[in-house]
């Protein structure tokens, strides 16, 4: 390994090697991506993906390179270039390491090795950040290109990245974006399952999923928060009181962001039970303190009468079964066992890279069964699906509260033939999804969303600074807030206050802080105040992932309480990602993907490089106003009511905005039409 800043820069500014650098295969002592499945590549179509990935190297190495990516392409099914990952360790770097001309540049580096860190990302050596198949780059070509180039960016240029590949620096403005990303961006026809297969392992596009591809994500962390407001919401849906102490809650995955559960149910003291079937996801959380060693069981029943002692005792804890969760959900029927919440968080948005492991298999078998039988695999998972709707509507009908966490459960369940659909409901499912009970109505349409912030100093110091400012505010504005979000506010205060206890640092020093448009722009004015004074020591970079208020257009999930029918449209999405780049992001992305899966949602992001700087200044109130107030104003219009009120109370405050808004018929004058 090469730990010395002076080489480390050497070997960014040189991007690609000019010499092959030296290569033992891969590195077989960590994880890696499931091999992915191009049966459906022609034999022409494998050559022109080796073009593809041949046409960042010189003519003089192809001969070696092409039977080194020929034999990647056969074998993993993508080409990596595992040779040029490079010798030096992959981490969020104090951003003066780091060889920039500008800030900017420097911060944006910084956050792409944190997404890449082997201890943030699920498979570091694929450039995979999280769920399955998040990327942030497709190969290490690419990675190393993207990073020279950021070593030379000035301040009038802009970084243009399709899908992970970085197709030049382009004059622009200061006032631009620094780095414009896009991830999966399909002509809307070929933006099908299959095709991202094909096109992915063709080398020509990407699924950055949400936060991976436009370099935001922040460890389990950031999920972790919104899971406990989702837990406490719930909770308070369903008269449970202000916490869980002695209520139960029962799920599935231990991955990059179901593993925020653990947390999350120590956080708002509940008692729970996690399956998870792959030993590797449990060592993980176990490496970074969500879950204990103790607390996981082989043995289903002697968990829950272990489960069942620490309910009646008040306990929060995490117990884990290393199975599957259908055998999980089964005995919890069979031993008539009261569940209050239930939810579900395998990867089902992504069942071909086997997201979901059917039950009745090991998730090592289930792994040769994808491989050498994807017809008996699909039957398996659809077997299974139908067993675990099963057992739920048992629970349900028992009294268990059960909603969809956005991971196209009920959807996959209902293609399998799950006895899950209602069409009574505006899902069409029996069970709503966690959006359309929970976070839309009472977090999103309020404008509250997922807000975070990187010292990139990567100081603890700086990162407690932030975290104390952000208290202020809050007791701050708790003052005058509007009634209806006071309990939101409480909750936020709680949480940043114990961030520092309750959160195990993974990766760079950042945060996560639900806010609204008001929260989030007096929190970075003062750290942008407070760097211009010399109480935080270097920029900080603002950002959010993409499961808020305006960037993500997702009919099952961020928009899932949309119920005028745009919901399948994703002008806002669009509009988000436009208006952010005019109006000072440093750097913005739009993908096609996200968590419920490609061609599923669109969804945008940013990151903000606040300096001290007037120019920030400028930059965090026009463009987090704009960030928020975007959706405020769509949901609004869609009748929802809580947008509505808080969309009235946004054009009190600001004599410049104008919303149109919707009026409403009544629904027994609509009833005399096409009876
Ligand atoms: N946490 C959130 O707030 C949130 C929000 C929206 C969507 N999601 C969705 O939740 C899903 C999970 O995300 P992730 O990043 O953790 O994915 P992940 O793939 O990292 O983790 C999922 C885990 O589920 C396990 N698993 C699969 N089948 C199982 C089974 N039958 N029984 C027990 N365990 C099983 C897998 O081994 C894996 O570790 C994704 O679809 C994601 O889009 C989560």
């Amino acid at each position: 390994m090469i730990e010395d800043t002076a080489t480390f820069q050497y070997l960014i500014k040189a991007g690609i090697p000019a010499d092959l650098p030296e290569y033992h295969g891969r590195d077989e002592s960590i994880q890696h991506a499931p091999i992915r499945n191009i049966n459906v590549l022609s034999p022409e179509e494998r050559r022109l993906a080796l073009a593809n990935a041949l046409r960042y190297f010189p003519a003089s190495q192809h001969e070696t390179l092409s039977a080194e990516f020929a034999l990647e392409l056969e074998v993993y099914g993508r080409i990596y270039m595992y040779r040029f990952r490079p010798s030096y360790s992959m981490y969020s770097r104090p951003i003066d390491h780091y060889p920039a001309k500008i800030s900017q540049a420097a911060a944006i580096m910084l956050m792409i090795q944190n997404n890449l860190d082997p201890l943030v990302a699920k498979y570091p050596h694929e450039l995979i950040t999280y769920g399955g198949n998040g990327a942030v780059f497709q190969n290490w070509a690419q990675y190393l290109l993207t990073m020279k180039y950021l070593s030379e960016m000035e301040i009038d240029q802009t970084l243009v990245m399709y899908s992970g590949h970085p197709l030049g620096l382009f004059p622009s403005s200061s006032l631009a974006p620094r780095v414009v990303v896009t991830n999966g961006m399909m002509v809307p026809n070929y933006s099908s399952k299959d095709g991202w297969n094909r096109f992915n392992a063709l080398g020509v596009t990407q699924y950055g999923q949400m936060t991976a591809g436009s370099f935001m994500y922040i460890g389990p962390q950031g999920i972790v928060h919104g899971t406990t407001i989702t837990l406490l919401n719930a909770g308070r849906l369903k008269q449970l009181g202000d916490d869980l102490r002695g209520k139960a809650f029962v799920t599935s995955g231990l991955g990059g962001m179901s593993g925020a559960q653990a947390r999350a149910m120590l956080i708002t003291g509940a008692t729970g039970i996690i399956a998870e079937v792959d030993g590797d996801a449990i060592q993980q959380r176990i490496g970074d303190h969500y879950i204990r060693q103790e607390d996981i069981y082989t043995d289903v029943y002697a968990l829950l009468t272990e489960f069942v002692k620490a309910r009646e005792s008040g306990q929060a804890r995490c117990f884990v079964f290393h199975g599957n969760i259908v055998d999980l959900w089964e005995a919890i029927v069979e031993k008539f066992i009261h569940i209050e919440l239930g939810s579900d968080q395998t990867s089902c948005h992504n069942i071909d890279q086997l997201g979901y492991c059917p039950a009745g298999y090991t998730f090592d078998e289930a792994k040769k069964l994808l491989q050498n039988d994807k017809t008996a695999f699909d039957e398996a998972v659809k077997n299974s699906l139908r067993k675990h709707i099963h057992a739920i509507n048992i629970l349900s009908a028992r009294g268990m509260y059960f909603w969809d966490y956005g991971n196209a459960f009920l959807f996959e369940a209902a293609k399998a033939g799950a006895a899950v659909t209602d069409e009574s409901k505006p899902s069409g499912f029996k069970y709503p999804s966690y959006v359309e009970d929970i976070m839309g109505p009472l977090c999103f349409d309020f404008g509250f969303g997922p807000f975070r912030w990187v010292c990139t100093s990567g100081q603890n110091e700086d990162l407690e600074t932030t975290d104390q400012i952000a208290a202020e505010t809050i007791r701050d504005l708790l003052i005058d807030c509007a009634p209806e979000v006071v309990g939101q506010w409480r909750d936020n205060l709680k949480w940043i206050e114990n961030a520092k206890t309750d959160i195990p640092p993974v990766g760079s020093k950042s945060r996560i802080l639900y806010a609204d448009a008001r929260g989030r722009i007096e929190i970075a004015r003062k750290f942008n105040l407070a760097i211009r004074e010399g109480r935080l020591k270097s920029p900080v970079v603002l950002g959010r992932d993409h499961h808020d208020v305006s960037g993500t257009d997702s009919p099952w999930r961020e928009t899932a309480n949309i119920y005028d029918g745009s919901k399948f449209t994703a002008d806002m999405a669009i509009h988000n990602v436009i208006g952010d780049a005019m109006r000072g992001a440093t750097w913005v992305s739009i993908h096609n993907g996200g968590g419920t899966g490609w061609g599923e949602a669109i969804n945008g992001g940013f990151g903000l490089v606040l300096d001290g700087s007037e120019a920030s200044e400028n930059a965090l109130n026009s463009m987090l106003y704009w960030d928020v107030n975007n959706g405020i104003a769509r949901r609004a219009w869609a009748r929802n009511p809580n947008a509505i009120s808080t969309a009235l109370d946004a054009m009190k405050k600001e004599e410049k905005l104008e919303i149109t808004m919707p009026n409403i018929v009544n629904p027994d004058l609509l009833k005399k039409y096409f009876t």
